[in-house]
């Protein structure tokens, strides 16, 4: 099968086996995984999403660092290939999604049926593999963490990204007031026409003075939730935003700088700060990851949340997908496909 190995740490964005230099190196010959278990099932992968930690993955920056070679690759939808003798929630040929801590730049993957999620009817295949991570983080963070309600402002950073644009449609989808902040006319453009409530454009003004006057014009006191994966300066400008009591969900860090939140303000002003590692509930609370799962590709399904994918590429061009990553080109998602094209359900 085709796969995509990292045999040293280095920099993604060069072509696979072009030199020396290279970190990725495509392989067409890579066994196919064979299923481990009787409750295994192995999927033919549709859609594998880049995700920001699979870039910092490969650059050796990433949090988890696995041993040498291996297959990059977290999130994933496609079509149940072969099931072992105990599987009773798939059948072959079912669309299914789901994501793991590696391995999903190939063309198959082995997973347990427990691991697995149906896609349902109506849902487009490649949406689906771009799902978990991304809308996942913002789903527990959002939903389960800040408990989000309806007219509460949320200010979300980073907000044209992967998580970032997740984040924006399911603060629409509880009903909060939304503040998307993103660089460029075209990202802003963009996060306009899914009807954010302000958008700040950080290449022409500044998100302190631009907030501040989006609030007083809604005869609002300040943000009740701030959505941070981007961190730096951006963070510290954005806390002179907040109300008393507000929340601060601290995502990542793209901006490459981790930022500090003063202890004695936090104090005064009884903020809340949620640290949240997405990947780490699969470990001590699985469920809510499960349900977070179904509940979004339930809104998939009625069209509640649609997943913009900006890129897609196949697994010969992967350098190409984290090109566009590191470039801050992508507006949502930046997918790698098997087979090219989409599928949806009812065609199959
Ligand atoms: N905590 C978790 O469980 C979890 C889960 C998923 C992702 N994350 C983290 O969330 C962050 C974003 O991930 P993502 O997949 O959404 O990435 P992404 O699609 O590349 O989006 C990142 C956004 O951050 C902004 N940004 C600001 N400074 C940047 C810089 N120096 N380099 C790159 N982008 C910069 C960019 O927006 P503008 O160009 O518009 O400024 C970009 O759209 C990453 O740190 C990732 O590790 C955390």
């Amino acid at each position: 099968m085709e796969a995509l190995l990292v045999r040293k740490l280095g920099d993604p964005t060069l072509p696979p086996n072009a030199s020396e230099k290279s970190s990725l190196d495509l392989s067409t010959s890579h066994p196919i995984p064979n299923l481990e278990s009787p409750t295994s099932v192995r999927v033919r992968i549709k859609a594998t999403s880049l995700n920001f930690a699979n870039y910092l993955q490969v650059l050796g920056k990433y949090q988890e660092k696995p041993p040498l070679p291996f297959i990059p690759g977290s999130d994933y939808s496609g079509v149940v290939e072969a099931v072992g003798p105990n599987v009773t929630k798939f059948k072959i040929g079912d669309l299914v999604c789901s994501f793991v801590a590696l391995g999903s730049f190939a063309q198959f993957i082995v997973a347990d049926e427990s691991d697995l999620f149906q896609v349902p009817d109506g849902c487009d295949l490649v949406a689906a593999g771009a799902l978990p991570v991304a809308y996942g983080t913002s789903h527990v963070a959002l939903v389960h963490r800040a408990q989000l309600r309806p007219k509460q402002v949320l200010l979300v950073l980073g907000a044209a990204g992967g998580v970032g644009l997740s984040a924006v449609q399911i603060g629409k989808v509880c009903g909060a007031t939304v503040i998307a902040v993103a660089r460029g006319n075209e990202k802003v453009q963009f996060l306009k026409s899914l009807g954010v409530d302000h958008a700040v454009d950080l290449s022409s003004a500044n998100v302190i003075e631009s907030v501040k006057g989006f609030l007083k014009s809604r005869k609002l006191k300040g943000v009740d939730v701030l959505y941070d994966p981007v961190g730096g300066k951006l963070t510290k400008d954005s806390l002179k935003l907040l109300n008393w009591g507000a929340q601060i969900l601290v995502i990542g860090f793209a901006s490459g700088e981790v930022p500090v939140v003063p202890a004695n303000i936090a104090l005064v002003k009884n903020w809340t700060i949620h640290g949240l590692y997405w990947g780490s509930y699969k470990i001590h609370q699985p469920n809510v990851l499960g349900d977070s799962l179904k509940e979004l590709l339930a809104w998939l399904s009625k069209g509640l949340i649609t997943v913009n994918i900006s890129h897609t590429f196949s697994l010969t061009e992967a350098h190409l997908a984290f090109t566009a990553l590191k470039d801050r080109r992508a507006i949502g998602k930046v997918m790698i496909t098997f087979d090219g094209g989409k599928i949806v359900k009812s065609k199959l």
